[in-house]
């Protein structure tokens, strides 16, 4: 007999994770083991030949464009700032892990005309973003805590995710411009729907009912 064909589904840990667990349980999709209480990175589920990897983010899309995984979860933001949207289609919108893409400035600090020095981790966005709008920006690449860059002057401006807006007003700064509302995508390998066709459709199908059901 033939190896059963496997389908590997990479999800983004953290938040997206918590609320992207319950929406696969009532998908049939429920991990052998609490995913939250261990240091492994790929999880067995009670679905035959189903498995689970738990990446950061950013890494997502990467798993899914190269086919090391056949489908993702990954927030919006991270497939904008990514790309490579030729490799991998994105069906479903899962509706979780809801927030806002936007640029923040220092509260009451008139966004400057001239050249902006903007910090941000998504610095593809970014870039696309300000030349859309003729804006000269010269762009800092960081990994995380944007938001102190404008308190100590690194940056005028930062492109960054705000969900409560918490982050940003214990830092003093405020919300400017929206940049896109975000969400979890579901992703799927271009190749490996082709090729799984018959693994990947019901689960598709599956998942799709229980976002239906949700809204
Ligand atoms: C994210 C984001 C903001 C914050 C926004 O940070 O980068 O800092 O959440 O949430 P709020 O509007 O509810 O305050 P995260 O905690 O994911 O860490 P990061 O700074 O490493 O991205």
């Amino acid at each position: 007999m033939s190896p059963q064909p496997t389908l590997t589904l990479a999800v983004t840990k953290g938040r997206i994770l918590g609320e992207a667990l319950p929406l696969l349980a009532r998908a049939g999709i429920v991990p052998t083991e609490d995913i939250a209480a261990s240091r492994k990175l790929v999880f067995e589920t009670q679905r035959p030949g189903v498995r689970i990897l738990v990446l950061r983010g950013s890494d997502v899309p990467t798993y899914v464009q190269f086919g090391a995984a056949d489908l993702g979860v990954a927030g919006k933001d991270m497939l904008l700032e990514h790309g490579g949207g030729e490799f991998y289609y994105e069906p479903i919108d899962l509706g979780i892990a809801r927030c806002r893409l936007m640029t923040a400035g220092p509260i009451g600090g008139a966004p400057r005309s001239g050249r902006l020095r903007v910090a941000t981790k998504y610095v593809n966005v970014a870039r696309r973003y300000y030349a859309a709008r003729g804006r000269q920006v010269d762009l800092v690449k960081l990994y995380g805590g944007m938001e102190v860059a404008p308190v100590i002057g690194l940056a005028d401006e930062i492109v960054d995710i705000v969900d409560t807006g918490t982050t940003l007003t214990a830092n003093r700064l405020e919300a400017r411009e929206l940049i896109a509302d975000i969400s979890s995508r579901l992703i799927v390998n271009k190749g490996a729907l082709k090729t799984k066709f018959a693994l990947i459709q019901p689960l598709l199908d599956g998942l799709r009912q229980v976002v239906g059901a949700a809204r």
